[in-house]
C-alpha cells in the first residue's frame, strides 16, 4: 500500500542554524523558511536526489512540536512521511487491521497542500508515521 518515502521530518530549536549544517556542512539543497501558521510550524525543506527532509521549528503559542522540543532540547527526528495513492483506501485498510489514526481519522491538508493522516506512533514500531496522498 505505501510507496515513496516523501520525507522525514526533523524537529530543531534554530532552523538559521540547522539549515547551515544542511547547506554548509553536509552541501545540500536548502530551501528558505516558510512560516506555516496553520500547522504551527515554520519549515524548510531540503530536496535529496531521492526524497526530502523538513526541518521543522514552533511557530505560535500552541504549536504541535513545542512538547517534543522539550522532550528533545537539541531536536530529533519527528515523523516520516509515506506516499500513498488512496488516503481514504489507506486509512480504512490500517483501521481494519487494527492500527490507529491520530485524530478523528478524517484527512488534514498538509504542508504540501495534499491530504495527510498521522498515524499513532505505538502501532508503528515507535515512530510517528505521516501518510500523504499523492
Ligand atoms: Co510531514
Amino acid at each position: 500500500m505505501i510507496g515513496r518515502l516523501n520525507h522525514v521530518a526533523i524537529v530543531v530549536p534554530d532552523l538559521e542554524a540547522a539549515s547551515a549544517v544542511y547547506r554548509n556542512t553536509l552541501g545540500a539543497e536548502v530551501s528558505e523558511a516558510v512560516d506555516e501558521p496553520d500547522h504551527g510550524v515554520t519549515t524548510v525543506f531540503i530536496t535529496l536526489p531521492n526524497t526530502k527532509i523538513e526541518l521543522l521549528a514552533p511557530l505560535g503559542e500552541d504549536s504541535p512540536v513545542a512538547a517534543f522540543l522539550e522532550r528533545n532540547p537539541s531536536g530529533g527526528m519527528h515523523h516520516v512521511c509515506y506516499e500513498v495513492e488512496d488516503i481514504i483506501a489507506a486509512r480504512d485498510q490500517i483501521v481494519a487491521e487494527g492500527a490507529r489514526v491520530i485524530g478523528n481519522g478524517e484527512p488534514k491538508i498538509g504542508a504540501h497542500g495534499k491530504p495527510v493522516l498521522f498515524l499513532h506512533p505505538k502501532d508503528f514500531c515507535g515512530t510517528l508515521v505521516e501518510i500523504e496522498q499523492v
